[in-house]
C-alpha cells in the first residue's frame, strides 16, 4: 500500500508510480522484493540475498594503466569531459544484469561507500547520491530539495555556472541574491559577511571551481565564516570541476552539500550526477512545509533507494545506468587506491608546471591572484593578436583539443586547458608537455612572439 504523508500524496491515477511499476516490473524475479520509493520505509530487511540467484559478477581490472590502448585520439585536455582510464572505459562493455539484480546492487552499494571516502566523510547522517543526469541535475536536486518558493539563497558568483546555478534556483521559485565578483577573481569573506548579516538566508552557494573562468573558491575560510555569521544557513558547492582534484573535507569544513558529475576529474564518462548532502540538508528537506518541487530530482524519491543500494538491497525509483555505474566503480577504486592527498599534490603540481608555462610565454591567465587560481584547469587570455578561432584548430592538427572562452564578458578573448586525471596522474602519456609544446608552436603559427 502506498503511504502518503504530508509532504508527497502519489496520484492514484494510470501514470502514478506505483501503477507504473506494476506495468514494467514484470521482468523482475518474482520472489525478489523490490523497494520502491513508496514502499521502502515500509518493507522490513526480510530479504535473505544469499537466497536469491546470484549473477556471475563480471569485474573488469581496477588497475590503472598507465599508457592508453585506445584507438588514437586527439588527446582531449577540455575542462571536462577529461581523457579516460582504459579499465574505466572496458567496464562499461559490461553485459547486461538487471538493476536490481543482486550483482548490480552491490556494485552500486560499494560506489556509493566510496563516494563516502572521497568526499571525506564519516558521518553516517550524510547521504550519498548518484543519479542519471549530467553535473546540471545537482542544481536542480539542490534548488527543488533544499528551498522552498520565496526563500532566500546568497549565490557566489565566479563566473558562467555560478550564474547557471543562480538561474536554475530562481526557477523552482528562490529569491536568489547574487554577490558577483569582477571577471577571473572571487567575492572577498567582507562582502560576504555583510550579506549574511544583512538577511537571514536559507542556503549559500558556492562555484568551488567555475570552469568559465578558472577561479578556484576557498571552501574552508568561508565555511567558518557561515558557521560564525549566520549557521543555520546551508551551505552548499558546486564542485564539478572540483571534486577528485581539489580537496573537499566534507565533514571537517561542515558543507551541507556538493554537488558534482561524473566526467571531470572523477573520469567517468558523462551521465551521471553524484552528489553528497548533510544531515543538515536531510533534515533541512523533512522539514519542507510545501513538497518538493521536482519529481525525478525528489529527495522524497531518491533517498530510500540511494540507502537501499547501499545497505545493498534491490530497490527501484527510476532506472539507473549499470554501465556508467560499473565505470564509476572502476573509477572510485583507481582514485581511493591510492592516498588522496598524493592525487591533490600531483594535481597541484602539474598545475603549477602549466602555469609556469603559461607565464613564460608571456601571457595572462583569467584568474588573476595565483590563490584563486584552479589546480585542474587553466584560462588563458589570448594574446591581443591572436583570435581562438585560428589558435584552437591549429591545436588540433597537432592532436590537442582546448577549449574556447565561455564567459560571455570575454568570451573571444581566452581558451581553457583543462589538466585532470590521467592526463596528470600517468605522465607517461606525455599529455601536458605534448599540450605545451602544441600551445607554444600554434601561437608561433598565429605570429605570435613573446614582447
Ligand atoms: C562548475 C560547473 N557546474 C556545472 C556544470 C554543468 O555540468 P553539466 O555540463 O555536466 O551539466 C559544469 C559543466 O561544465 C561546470 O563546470
Amino acid at each position: 500500500m502506498p503511504r502518503t504523508n504530508n509532504i508527497i500524496n502519489p496520484s492514484r491515477s494510470l501514470s502514478s508510480p506505483t501503477n507504473r511499476l506494476s506495468l514494467i516490473s514484470r521482468h523482475l524475479v518474482a520472489h525478489e522484493p523490490l523497494n520502491t520509493p513508496y514502499s521502502t520505509e515500509r518493507l522490513p530487511d526480510t530479504v535473505d540475498t544469499s537466497l536469491l540467484p546470484q549473477t556471475p559478477v563480471r569485474r573488469s581490472s581496477t588497475a590503472s594503466t598507465t599508457m592508453s590502448s585506445q584507438p588514437e585520439h586527439p588527446t582531449l585536455l577540455i575542462p571536462g569531459p577529461i581523457e579516460f582510464d582504459d579499465a574505466v572505459l572496458q567496464s562499461m562493455s559490461h553485459f547486461s544484469e538487471s538493476h536490481v539484480g543482486p550483482s548490480f546492487v552491490n556494485t552500486f552499494g560499494e560506489t556509493l561507500s566510496m563516494l563516502r571516502k572521497l568526499f571525506q566523510t564519516t558521518d553516517p547522517s550524510a547521504q550519498p547520491f548518484v543519479i542519471s543526469g549530467s553535473g546540471t541535475l545537482g542544481w536542480d536536486i539542490v534548488a527543488s530539495n533544499l528551498v522552498e518558493p520565496g526563500e532566500d539563497v546568497l549565490v557566489l558568483s565566479t563566473g558562467y555556472f555560478s550564474d547557471g546555478f543562480a538561474d536554475c534556483l530562481a526557477v523552482y521559485g528562490a529569491k536568489v541574491t547574487e554577490i558577483k565578483a569582477p571577471v577571473g577573481s572571487r567575492p572577498q569573506l567582507p562582502e560576504i559577511e555583510k550579506a549574511l548579516s544583512e538577511k537571514k538566508y536559507k542556503m549559500i552557494t558556492v562555484t568551488h571551481v567555475d570552469t568559465s573562468t578558472g577561479v578556484l573558491s576557498e571552501l574552508e575560510k568561508l565555511s567558518q565564516l557561515v558557521q560564525r555569521v549566520s549557521p543555520e544557513t546551508l551551505l552548499v558547492v558546486d564542485g564539478v570541476c572540483s571534486v577528485a582534484v581539489e580537496e573537499i573535507k566534507f565533514d571537517e569544513w561542515k558543507l551541507d552539500g556538493v554537488v558534482t558529475a561524473s566526467q571531470k576529474a572523477i573520469g567517468c564518462p558523462a551521465g551521471l550526477s553524484i552528489s553528497m548532502f548533510s544531515g543538515k540538508a536531510v533534515q533541512a528537506f523533512k522539514n519542507r512545509k510545501t513538497p518538493p518541487t521536482s519529481y525525478f530530482a525528489s529527495f522524497k524519491n531518491w533517498m530510500p533507494i540511494m540507502q537501499n543500494y547501499e545497505a545493498k538491497k534491490p530497490s527501484y525509483f527510476a532506472t539507473p545506468s549499470p554501465q556508467l555505474v560499473h565505470a564509476l566503480h572502476t573509477a572510485l577504486s583507481q582514485i581511493l587506491a591510492r592516498p588522496l592527498e598524493e592525487r591533490f599534490r600531483k594535481h597541484r603540481e602539474a598545475s603549477d608546471r602549466i602555469k609556469q608555462a603559461v607565464a613564460d610565454l608571456g601571457l595572462k591567465q583569467v584568474a588573476s591572484n595565483p590563490a584563486d587560481q584552479a589546480h585542474g584547469m587553466t584560462a588563458i587570455y589570448l594574446p591581443e593578436t591572436v583570435k581562438g578561432a585560428d589558435l584552437l584548430p591549429k591545436l588540433g592538427a597537432k592532436g590537442v583539443i582546448f577549449a574556447g572562452g565561455i564567459h560571455k564578458e570575454i568570451v573571444a578573448k581566452y581558451i581553457r586547458f583543462g589538466h585532470m586525471g590521467v592526463s596528470v596522474l600517468n605522465p607517461e602519456r606525455g599529455h601536458i608537455e605534448k599540450a605545451i609544446k602544441a600551445l607554444t608552436d600554434g601561437l608561433a603559427e598565429c605570429g605570435y612572439q613573446k614582447a
